[in-house]
């Protein structure tokens, strides 16, 4: 029982590196590494698609210090690391408001996005300045317009329909989510889509979450039952 998708709220950078004594930045750095041996390795053990959640709307208002190093190493993350994903054939793409970002950033997204958006074998999803709330909020927007405009009658909307409207289409719903650091809510993550996912909690922090920790997440998920609501 291998989920198809897995979410992860990658938490815990700033607290790895304060008990090490060094800057909350050096804790992000260190997420950075994590983040590639857990791609490989999601990718390796049959996952489909992962999404994770890289920065939040509200964590623009972090200290302009934390915010800045965060986006230089999304710039190289994006330029260096994703970009020799997809010449591996994996799919890329993004999700929250990129209009927030650096041109330079921007165009990246964009770029990879389009070149990898027929690749099927492994799809890597970041939500980058990502609001739940916010992407629900677009969607209502732009489905009240499709109504005000008569393309859809207001009894034509379902939760299909709706889904088709938020950044999240055409992914299938996550299966499992992981939320590193022993923090257990979901803040504003995928709140639609989540509905159904079994939730995984652990108190390891995420720079030093491992393969083997995802693995032992990856069995507590195969013991779930579950039921969509439904008897067995
Ligand atoms: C949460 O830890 C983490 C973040 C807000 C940033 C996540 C970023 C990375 C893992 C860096 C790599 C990502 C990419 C795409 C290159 P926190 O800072 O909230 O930690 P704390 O709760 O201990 O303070």
């Amino acid at each position: 029982m291998i989920p198809k998708h897995v979410a992860i709220i990658m938490d815990g950078n700033g607290r790895w590196a304060k008990q090490r004594g060094l800057p909350r930045t050096a804790g992000h750095k260190a997420g950075a590494e994590t983040l590639k041996k857990i791609l490989a390795h999601a990718q390796k053990r049959g996952i489909q698609t992962v999404t994770l959640f890289a920065f939040s709307s509200e964590n623009w208002n972090r200290p302009a210090e934390e915010v800045n190093t965060l986006m230089e190493l999304f710039r190289t993350y994006l330029k260096n690391d994703i970009a020799e994903l997809t010449k591996k054939g994996v799919r890329v793409s993004f999700i929250g408001n990129r209009m927030k970002f650096a041109d330079d950033i921007r165009e990246k997204m964009d770029s990879l996005e389009k070149e990898t958006q027929n690749l099927t074998d492994f799809h890597v999803v970041l939500a980058l300045s990502y609001g739940a709330r916010d992407d629900i909020i677009d969607a209502t927007k732009r489905i009240a317009g499709e109504v005000k405009s008569g393309k859809i009658a207001p009894e034509a909307i379902d939760a299909a329909l709706f889904a088709t409207h938020l950044s999240t289409n055409g992914t299938p719903d996550p299966d499992l989510v992981i939320r590193t650091s022993g923090e257990e809510r979901i803040s504003n993550f995928l709140l639609w889509e989540l509905a159904y996912a079994e939730l995984y909690f652990t108190p390891v922090y995420w720079p030093d979450f491992d393969e083997k920790e995802f693995d032992v997440a990856l069995d507590a998920y195969a013991k779930r039952q579950r039921r969509f609501g439904r008897v067995v």
